[in-house]
């Protein structure tokens, strides 16, 4: 709502005037939009405007305006626009660029006022898993105002620079922090921790003082999947360790080998249990189970053991 402030240093009295009628109007209806340096902008409320003749504006600093688009059926472009705007329902930039920042004023029945930021991000590529480090500084001696923290309009972190309380936005709890020291020198780098996939996007970084946001600055995150995921999925250690192929097929091997060399055994024992002795008491060791001694019960009682393992 109260986002926009015109600049507190005005010249004339007529810009005071002028400056604190837009505040006033802002104050109820005005919309501040962020978008990213080459991004593309739309202005929403054109989108709800149906007044043939409407047309948007853009307040240049000399408070001279030019025009933008106007409706005739559709939103067309006006001059300078053409290579950057379609006939749409609403007002779409293709490609915002730097000097499209600043006030939009929509005339539609009354006027709409509209602050548009253009932000110039920087991109980083994160591993998920690990932190990410937002670098920002701010002058921070003496001074007061929010540093915040925002990704798709919703809080990440928040920081009053005056009384040091902090908090952190949904999703972002006990994730997000800057360095102690930030009030001695100003660091307001934000690291997160332990980057997840949705995390991804772009994280718009600014200061608000006195009604007026200020130090823009945004960077785009890409999360890139940890390098050896199917390791850290959470749902195969929760569930009981499945044996590898290669494990399955030694253990089917061991299975059968053991199978055969009981079955063999018990044959060859009832055939002519003094030669078979030995064979059977190698072939249970390699199998893993029983010794020597223990061999006897297996071709005296041998039947259940038999269908057991077939
Ligand atoms: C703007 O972007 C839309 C969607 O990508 C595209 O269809 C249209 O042709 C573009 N218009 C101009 C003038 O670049
Ligand atoms: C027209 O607007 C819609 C959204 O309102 C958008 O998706 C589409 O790309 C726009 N078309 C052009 C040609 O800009
Ligand atoms: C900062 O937090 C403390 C404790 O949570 C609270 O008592 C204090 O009012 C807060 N200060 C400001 C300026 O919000
Ligand atoms: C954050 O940490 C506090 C204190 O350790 C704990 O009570 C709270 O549950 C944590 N919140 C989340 C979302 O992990």
């Amino acid at each position: 709502m109260c986002r926009y402030s015109h600049s507190t240093t005005p010249t004339m009295a007529a810009l005071t005037l002028r400056a604190a009628l837009l505040f006033i109007v802002n104050l109820t209806i005005g919309l501040t939009l962020d978008t990213i340096l080459g991004d593309r902008v739309q202005f929403p409320e054109t989108e709800h405007c149906s007044e043939r003749g409407a047309k948007l504006q853009y307040t240049l600093t000399d408070e001279s305006s030019q025009n933008v688009a106007h409706l005739e059926g559709v939103w067309k472009p006006a001059d300078g626009y053409e290579d950057r705007m379609s006939p749409n329902e609403s007002v779409i930039l293709n490609r915002s660029n730097i000097n499209d920042q600043g006030l939009y004023r929509l005339t539609c029945g009354s006027e709409k006022l509209t602050q548009l930021n253009v932000i110039i991000s920087s991109e980083i590529s994160v591993t998920a898993g690990e932190a990410a480090g937002f670098t920002f500084h701010y002058f921070t001696a003496g001074k007061l105002g929010m540093y915040r923290v925002e990704r798709n309009q919703q809080l990440v972190f928040e920081l009053d620079l005056s009384s040091g309380n902090t908090s952190q936005g949904s999703g972002f709890e006990n994730r997000t922090s800057v360095a102690p020291h930030w009030r001695s020198d100003g660091d307001l780098t934000l690291t997160l921790q332990g980057v997840k996939p949705e995390d991804r996007g772009d994280y718009i970084f600014h200061v608000f003082k006195v009604n007026k946001r200020g130090h823009f600055q945004a960077v785009r995150m890409r999360v890139s999947p940890a390098p050896n995921t199917e390791d850290r999925n959470p749902e195969q250690i929760t569930v009981t360790p499945q044996p590898s192929c290669k494990e399955k097929i030694a253990l089917i091997c061991v299975s059968v080998a053991a199978v055969l060399l009981i079955a063999g055994a018990f044959y060859c024992g009832q055939k002519n249990p003094r030669i078979c002795g030995s064979k059977v008491s190698g072939g249970a060791a390699a199998g893993g189970a029983g010794t020597e001694l223990e061999m006897p019960p297996y071709t005296d009682t041998p039947v259940p053991v038999v269908n057991g393992h077939a």
